[in-house]
């Protein structure tokens, strides 16, 4: 396998055999790091981390990821780079493309992701846009692989707006990993009809399967994976808030949810999430929405508190994943001399 010179910026473009490959490789990078076995294969290389909108884990993956392979970041945050505002995302694609070895985008559009890969002349990694999120996907396929041993026919449900960059992603990596996809939501957040018939032509040759269901009750029912995402991503409008309590406060993923899936069953969530009243915005719908909505005045959204402090929440092992994942990309993309 010999990833050296590839961008990440949807699943799509990635074989099973190439995804399988990545979450190896992280394990194997996990397993060194745990043990104190310095793997500094990128000595000399240089990554821009370009940043539309905030993050926590994506850039901190991104960043000590390429530390501890020896590289070294420069990170550009939603202010302070001329991008989109005095130059073009293809001119900056090219001035960048010459000075680093490879760029992290985080942003809105997947086109704009794809002019740097286009124009830049170097690996480009989509760091999240509103259409995809890929590098979440590979964190949460190695936390699967780690809690049952294997992908393929994992039952894998997903709580909430399924047509957005999780929901998105999440369907194209069980299509493509073989495993058995589906969204519990109301009809109207259901991923978008074209993106559905490409993962079900790749469902045909895995072996994947995909369902849609409306009822959050019998939608959890045998899954080994619960899923939830934020209601409302980043870049929406804050006055979609209201819209999307009203049509997700029943899928809000709580005890009586986890019930009906298996008994080993895991809850996933890709953070940041809404679980209390300790976060501004938590605070700010409870005040507001809580008295129509009483599953949600405590700040508790996509998931309750409960559901994601017990024991079936693997949600912080998940996001430390983001980091052995994310250098394995960074490190297949720039080299093939690491074995
Ligand atoms: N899950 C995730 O991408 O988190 P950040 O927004 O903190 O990067
Ligand atoms: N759907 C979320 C994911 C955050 C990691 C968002 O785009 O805000």
């Amino acid at each position: 396998m010999n990833l050296k010179g590839r961008s990440l910026l949807t699943l799509l473009d990635y074989s099973p055999d190439e995804i399988q490959y990545l979450i190896n490789l992280a394990k194997r990078l996990k397993e060194e790091k745990k043990q104190g076995i310095p793997h500094r294969y990128l000595e000399g290389k240089n990554i821009v981390l370009l940043f539309q909108k905030d993050s926590t884990r994506t850039r901190c993956a991104f960043e000590v990821g390429s530390y501890d392979l020896g590289c070294q970041v420069t990170y550009l945050g939603p202010t302070g780079s001329q991008m989109g505002k005095k130059e073009s995302v293809k001119d900056t694609a090219r001035v960048l493309g010459g000075m680093f070895d490879g760029i992290e985008f985080r942003g809105y559009l997947q086109s704009d992701v794809e002019a740097l890969a286009e124009f830049s002349g170097v690996p480009v990694y989509n760091g999240l846009t509103d259409q995809y999120h890929p590098t979440q996907i590979l964190a949460d396929f190695l936390t699967i692989q780690e809690k049952f041993g294997y992908l393929k026919d994992i039952k894998f449900t997903y709580y909430g707006d399924a047509r957005n960059n999780m929901g998105n992603s999440l369907m194209i990596g069980c299509a493509k990993m073989g495993m058995h996809f589906k969204a519990v939501a109301p009809k109207n957040l259901w991923p978008r009809k074209e993106l559905i018939e490409q993962c079900q032509e790749i469902a045909k040759q895995t072996g994947a399967t995909l369902s849609f269901e409306t009822d959050p009750i019998k939608g959890a029912k045998d899954s080994d994976v619960i899923y939830t995402d934020v209601w409302v991503s980043m870049g929406e409008p804050k006055d979609v808030w209201l819209k999307r309590i009203r049509e997700l406060h029943a899928y809000q993923v709580s005890p009586e949810i986890m019930n009906e899936a298996s008994k080993n069953a895991i809850f996933m969530h890709c953070l940041p999430a809404f679980h209390g009243l300790d976060t501004e915005v938590g605070q700010q719908i409870a005040l507001e929405f809580g008295q129509d909505y009483p599953n949600v005045k405590h700040g508790e959204l996509e998931v309750t508190d409960k559901v994601i402090e017990s024991n079936q929440s693997v949600v912080f092992e998940e996001a430390e994943n983001r980091m052995h994942t994310i250098k394995a990309v960074i490190l297949a993309s720039l080299s093939d001399d690491y074995e």
